[in-house]
C-alpha cells in the first residue's frame, strides 16, 4: 500500500477523523460496546463518523467483522478500522491481575499470559490491546495498584518489556500491538486519589517513574497513552516536554500517542485550555496523533489550520503514524484481520489457557504467615469455606470478556482437591469496607458454628473485583470491621485456619497479622483461581510468590521500600523519622513471602572490594533449602549508593534470581554488578556512576539489613 499516495488523497476532515477514536454506538447508533468512562453528546455529523480512524470497546469477531464492514461501506478510501480495546489481565481466559503478575517475579510467564490474552483476542477482532499499564505506584490506596507489577522501577520495567514481548511477539496474525500507559506517572496521584495532581521533580520522574515506559518503547511498543492527570500543572496530552521531548526526541518513539478517555477534553476542567479548539491545539502540539472519546479534533483541527495555528505537517505525521500501523498489523490486505468464530470457540478458555491462568495464579499467590497450619492435609472431613468471596470466580475488574460464571470459584477448586470432604460455606459477613461486626452478628454466628469442627477452615475475604481499579481509590486501606471480627471469632474456635485475602491493593493488616495462623494474599486470581488456591492450601504446589508492593500499616501510605536516605534514620527513638502513634516498619515489607520450605541465604562474597569503571564485580551466596520438601526461592540484591551528590535509596533492588531446591539441596547463586547497575540520574542531570562506596544486600525481601562493601574507583 503506497501510504504517502493516500493520505495526498485525503482531506483535511478526513484526516482529523482518522486521528479520532470512538465507540461503536457512536457510529452505529446501536447500542453495543463497553463504556470505560463519561459519555455526552458529540455533536458529530455522520461524514466525519464514517472516516473515523479507530474504535474502542467492540470484541467479538462478529460484532467486530460486522463493524468493519459497516465501516468499509461508508469510508471513501476504505481506510479499515483500528480496533482497540482493554486487554489487561486476558481476553476471555483471564489470568491475575497485573499486580499479581508482579507478585510472581517471573516475567517469562508474564511473557506467556500477555501471548495468550493476544491469541484470544485477536481471534476475538482487536488488534490493539492497551496494556501494559505499567505506572508505577508508592501509595496503597489508589485504586489502581492492581493494574500495575507494583512499586519497583526494576521490576515493572523488567515485566513492561516481557508484556510488549508476549502481546506484540513477531507480530503474526496471533498477536496484537500493545499501548503502554499511563504516560506519565499517574500512579504518583495526590493522597492515592485518582486522577489527582502530581508534581514531581525531574530527578524522581526520571529516576523511579519513567524506567517502565522506557522499557517498554525499548522492547518496540507500538502506541503510548498519555495519562489523565497533570504533571508539574501541565496535562499529560499537552505536555510537550513530556510527549515530544522526552518520548519522541530523547527516546525516539516514532509509534503513536494516543490520549485517554476524554482527556484532550478534560483540559478545559483541569483549566488550561478554554475550549474544545484549544485542547485540539495544545494536544496536537504535544504531538499526540488520537484522540480518544472527544471530538476536538474533528470539530476545530480545520479551523485551526485555516488560522495557521497548526501545520497540515503536522496532521500527516500523525495519520501516517496510523496509517503504518494499520498496514503493520495487514489490515489493508485483509480489515478482519485474525478475528474467526471458529476459532474464537477452539481457543478461548481451551484447556491450555485454562492450565496456564491457574499456574499464574498459583505463581502469584503470596504466603505472608504460616504457623504451621499449612498446607491441609488432603484427608480431611470437613473443609468450612467462610467469606464473601469464595463462592464465585474472581476474575478481576478488565474482566474484558470473561465472565465470573466461567471461574472457579474456591468453594469449585476445593471440590476439585479433596472430592471425598464434606464441604460447607458461610458467608459470615461481606466485602463492604464500612461493614460492622454488629451488621452482620447473625451471619458471623452461623460461621463460627461450621467453622468449629472443621478440619480445615478457609476465610476467603478482602475486596471484591470493583473495590479497586479506575476511580475506587480509599481513604482506608484496613481490613473491615466486620471482617476483622470474623477472623479473630473462627481462630478462637478452629486454629486450623487460612485466611485468604483477595485484593487489587496492598491491605493494612496489622490488626489481623497476630490472630491468623495463616495469610495468603491471592489479589484477584482469574478464571482458574479456585483450583490454584485449592493447590496450594493442599499443598500439591507450593507458594514461591514476593510481595510487589509494600504491605503497609493504616496511615503510613504512600510507604516503599526504597525511600531516601534521611537525615534522621529510624532507630525507635525520639526526634528521628516515623510516628508517633505507629510503628515506623510496615506489616510486610516489598519482596517478601514465604514457602512451604525455608531457605538459608548465606552472607554476599565479594569477588573484589575494588572495582574500576569498566570491570565489574561477582556476587556470591549459597543458597540452602532446610525445609522437608522442594521450593522455590526468589534470591533478591539490593544495592545502596552510601555517598553520591544526591541523596540515594535505602536500597534498590538491581536483580533477582529464582532458584528450585530439593529438601538439603543447596545451590551458589551469583550476580553481576557492573557500572549499569550503579548509575542514576546525578546532580548534574547526567545518568551515570558515582565513585564512592556501595553496599550489596542478598536476601529474600528489601528488609534485609546485612550487607558489604566495595568501593568504585
Ligand atoms: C482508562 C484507561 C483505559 C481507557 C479505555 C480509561 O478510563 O484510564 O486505562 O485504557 O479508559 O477503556
Amino acid at each position: 500500500m503506497d501510504l504517502l499516495k493516500l493520505l495526498n488523497e485525503m482531506t483535511v476532515d478526513e484526516k482529523l477523523a482518522q486521528m479520532t477514536q470512538l465507540v461503536p454506538q457512536i457510529i452505529t447508533d446501536k447500542g453495543e460496546g463497553v463504556i470505560t468512562g463519561p459519555m455526552r453528546n458529540f455533536g458529530i455529523t455522520k461524514k466525519e463518523t464514517s472516516s473515523v480512524g479507530t474504535l474502542l470497546g467492540a470484541s467479538g469477531a462478529k460484532q467486530i467483522k460486522d463493524l468493519q464492514d459497516f465501516h468499509l461501506s461508508e469510508d471513501p478510501h476504505k481506510i479499515p478500522l483500528l480496533f482497540m480495546a482493554d486487554v489487561i489481565h486476558g481476553y476471555r481466559t483471564l489470568y491475575p491481575v497485573p499486580l499479581g503478575l508482579g507478585a510472581s517475579f517471573d516475567v517469562d510467564l508474564a511473557e506467556k499470559c500477555c501471548a495468550m490474552a493476544a491469541k484470544e483476542a485477536s481471534v476475538g477482532g482487536i488488534h490493539v490491546t492497551f496494556a501494559p499499564m505499567i505506572d508505577l505506584v508508592r501509595d496503597a490506596r489508589w485504586g489502581r495498584c492492581m493494574e500495575t507489577t507494583g512499586e519497583d522501577p526494576y521490576l515493572n520495567s523488567k515485566m513492561s518489556a516481557a508484556m510488549v514481548k508476549g502481546f506484540q511477539g513477531d507480530f503474526s496474525k496471533d498477536k496484537i500491538a500493545a499501548c503502554v500507559k499511563h504516560f506519565a506517572a499517574y500512579g504518583a496521584c495526590d493522597g492515592g486519589r485518582d486522577y489527582d495532581a502530581v508534581e514531581m521533580g525531574d530527578h524522581t520522574l526520571r529516576e523511579y517513574y519513567l524506567p517502565a515506559y522506557k522499557a517498554a518503547v525499548d522492547a518496540g511498543v507500538e502506541l503510548v497513552m498519555t495519562s489523565f492527570n497533570t504533571l508539574n500543572g501541565i496535562p499529560s496530552s499537552a505536555n510537550k516536554y513530556l510527549v515530544d521531548d522526552i518520548l519522541r526526541k530523547e527516546w525516539g518513539f516514532d509509534g503513536i500517542v494516543i490520549s485517554d478517555f476524554n482527556a484532550f477534553y478534560e483540559m478545559i476542567s483541569h483549566g488550561i485550555c478554554e475550549d474544545e479548539k484549544d485542547c485540539a491545539k495544545k494536544a496536537l502540539d504535544a504531538t499526540s496523533d488520537i484522540e480518544m472519546m472527544s471530538t476536538c479534533f474533528v470539530k476545530y483541527g480545520k479551523e485551526l489550520l485555516e488560522e495557521g495555528a497548526i501545520t497540515e505537517k503536522q496532521l500527516d505525521d500523525a495519520v501516517l503514524r496510523i496509517l503504518r500501523l494499520k498496514e503493520k498489523l495487514g489490515l489493508f490486505d485483509n480489515p478482519y484481520r485474525a478475528a474467526d468464530e471458529e476459532a474464537e470457540k477452539k481457543i478461548h478458555l481451551c484447556a491450555e489457557h485454562r492450565e496456564l491462568a491457574r499456574e499464574a495464579a498459583e505463581k502469584s499467590a503470596v504466603l505472608l504467615k504460616n504457623d504451621g497450619v499449612l498446607p491441609f492435609d488432603k484427608n480431611v472431613k470437613k473443609v468450612a469455606i467462610i467469606g464473601p468471596v469464595a463462592d464465585h470466580g474472581m476474575i478481576g475488574g478488565w474482566y474484558c470478556c470473561g465472565k465470573s460464571s466461567e471461574a472457579i470459584s474456591v468453594i469449585a477448586g476445593v471440590k476439585n482437591a479433596v472430592p471425598n470432604a464434606e464441604i460447607v460455606f458461610a458467608r459470615g459477613c461481606s466485602a463492604h469496607p464500612n461493614e460492622k461486626a454488629e451488621e452482620v452478628a447473625d451471619l458471623i454466628d452461623e460461621a463460627i458454628s461450621l467453622a468449629k469442627d472443621a478440619d480445615a477452615v478457609i476465610l476467603c475475604l478482602g475486596e471484591e473485583i470493583d473495590m479497586s481499579g479506575e476511580a475506587h481509590s480509599r481513604a482506608r486501606i484496613s481490613v473491615s470491621d466486620s471482617q476483622t471480627e470474623l477472623i479473630k471469632r473462627v481462630c478462637e474456635v478452629n486454629k486450623k485456619t487460612a485466611v485468604v485475602f483477595y485484593c487489587g491493593r496492598p491491605l493494612a493488616l496489622e490488626k489481623i497479622d497476630d490472630v491468623s495462623p495463616a495469610t495468603v494474599i491471592f489479589w484477584h486470581p482469574g478464571t482458574e483461581g479456585g483450583n490454584a488456591l485449592a493447590n496450594l492450601l493442599f499443598g500439591n504446589v507450593n507458594f514461591q510468590a514476593k510481595l510487589p508492593m509494600t504491605f503497609p500499616r493504616e496511615g503510613q501510605s504512600p510507604y516503599y521500600y526504597n525511600h531516601l536516605r534521611t537525615g534522621r534514620p529510624n532507630t525507635n527513638s525520639g526526634y528521628c523519622l516515623g510516628y508517633s502513634d505507629t510503628p515506623y516498619k510496615p506489616v510486610y515489607p516489598f519482596g517478601y513471602g514465604l514457602s512451604y520450605t525455608s531457605f538459608d541465604i548465606s552472607a554476599p562474597v565479594l569477588s573484589r572490594t575494588e572495582m574500576a569503571t569498566d570491570e565489574s564485580i561477582t556476587v556470591t551466596v549459597n543458597v540452602k533449602n532446610v525445609g522437608n520438601c522442594s521450593g522455590i526461592e526468589t534470591v533478591q540484591l539490593y544495592i545502596q549508593d552510601v555517598t553520591a551528590s544526591v541523596a540515594r535509596p535505602v536500597k534498590e533492588l538491581k536483580g533477582y534470581q529464582k532458584v528450585c531446591l530439593a529438601p538439603g539441596e543447596s545451590a551458589t547463586v551469583s550476580f553481576d554488578i557492573t557500572i549499569e547497575e550503579l548509575k542514576f540520574h546525578t546532580f548534574c542531570g547526567k545518568y551515570d556512576a558515582e565513585k564512592g562506596k556501595f553496599k550489596v544486600f542478598v536476601g529474600n525481601h528489601s528488609d534485609i539489613e546485612t550487607f558489604e562493601t566495595f568501593e568504585l574507583k
